[in-house]
């Protein structure tokens, strides 16, 4: 067991600053917590009171039951992963040896740490060819997986993990989330992770701290719940305007009916017969989608332009198992109208309308109120 609690636990900082107030807080053990909210407003000074790198003014914390100010730091922390926004990695040491460090200092040999640090390499999505290298001589992303493998090297059941992503690039960043969301999978950590986004808040967390001004915790919930169940205004505010298309991300797209849509190679397009309005799904020969083409783009294409300057690109692709956020922007972003569902292989396997995808919200909502009402009957 490794749970957390903070129990009335506040900071002030010695200049007067109050960055944490009266926080009551607890992490259940194995569960994946967000800390979020604007600049300023004490998450890393709450993170970091839970290894003792800063010391609460008041309050009690407790790990695995324990209260914290009575351990040994160090022992402590060789219990507790660090990873920090731009990795935090030492310069002048391999990567090898950078996720090796912990071991190391916990009495393992050079030679086994070193060995161990390379599987721990491959489970974060590491090439063991880049072991030899220097932090400098890698990209950000590779960076912090480096320091991600360093937090796991020593099998730590709690991992803090402060902005660990918000340097890298949107692309890389999606990467590493899944990343994350694979290994913990895996290794059920009790993860405390801190960001100033609200949808890699809402991607990840089991449960989510939203902190407010003066480091006052507004809300403490499941995800869903923060979307559309907002405690305070502040909370409505920081979820943001697209909280209710958000929360499509938790709801099913298993009942969305998949229709036919025509489809085409560019080789076939020759042969078509479009009137107006009519659109149709370019596909390569294994059925991947590569776009659409109108009546007008037909034409250029005939007139002896290559495929792709009659093409319009296709919207968003709906996965297999995908939920209604995904349905609706499938349809929404696509020039036809129609979503695109592909297959595990890529392939396309039906078209999705917007307004079934709306139909089906509708349909789960008014089965939820049928179980709340039946809920609140039989308590009467
Ligand atoms: N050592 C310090 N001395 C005085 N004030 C501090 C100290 N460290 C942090 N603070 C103040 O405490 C408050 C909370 O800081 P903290 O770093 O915990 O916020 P944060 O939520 O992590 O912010 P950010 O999102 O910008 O990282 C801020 O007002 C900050 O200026
Ligand atoms: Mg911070």
């Amino acid at each position: 067991m490794s749970d957390i609690a903070f129990e009335g636990v506040g900071k002030t900082y010695p200049d007067g600053t109050q960055a944490v107030t009266d926080l009551d807080l607890r992490i259940e053990s194995g569960s994946f917590t967000v800390f979020v909210g604007p600049s300023g407003c004490g998450k890393t000074t709450s993170m970091r009171m839970i290894n003792r790198m800063i010391v609460p003014t008041v309050g009690t914390i407790t790990v695995a039951g324990q209260d914290i100010s009575t351990v040994d730091p160090v022992k402590l922390r060789l219990g507790i992963g660090y990873v920090i926004q731009n990795a935090g990695l030492l310069p002048h040491r391999t990567v090898l040896d950078n996720v090796a460090t912990v071991p190391v200092l916990r009495g393992q040999s050079r030679r086994a740490a070193r060995r161990a640090a390379l599987e721990v390499l491959d489970r974060v999505g590491l090439d063991r060819g880049l072991a030899g290298r220097y932090p400098a001589q890698l990209s950000g992303g590779q960076q912090q997986r480096v320091g991600v493998a360093r937090a796991l090297a020593a099998d730590p059941p709690i991992l803090l993990m402060d902005e660990p992503f918000s340097a890298v690039d949107p692309v890389v960043r999606e990467e590493l989330q899944a990343e994350m969301q694979r290994l913990q999978a895996d290794l059920h950590k009790t993860i405390v992770f801190v960001t100033h986004d609200i949808d890699e808040a809402i991607k990840l967390g089991d449960r989510i701290a939203v902190f407010g001004r003066g480091g006052v915790l507004q809300q403490y919930d499941p995800p869903q719940v923060i979307l559309a169940d907002p405690a305070t205004d502040f909370v409505a505010d920081f979820a943001g305007r697209d909280r209710g298309y958000r929360g499509l991300s938790f709801r099913s797209a298993a009942d969305v009916v998949l229709h036919d849509i025509t489809t085409a190679t560019a080789e076939q397009l020759s042969t078509l017969r479009l009137e107006s309005g009519d659109w149709v799904l370019v596909v390569d020969a294994a059925k991947r989608p590569q776009g659409w083409v109108d009546v007008t783009g037909l034409e250029l294409i005939r007139a002896g332009h290559p495929p792709a300057d009659g093409m319009a690109a296709g919207g968003s692709l709906f996965p297999p198992g995908g939920d209604l956020r995904q349905a609706l922007d499938s349809a929404i972003s696509s020039p036809s109208g129609w979503g695109v569902a592909v297959d595990d292989s890529g392939a396309a396997a039906g078209g999705i309308l917007a307004t079934e995808v709306i139909d089906q919200l509708a349909q789960q909502r008014s089965a939820e109120d049928v179980t709340r009402n039946r809920h609140f009957f039989d308590q009467e």
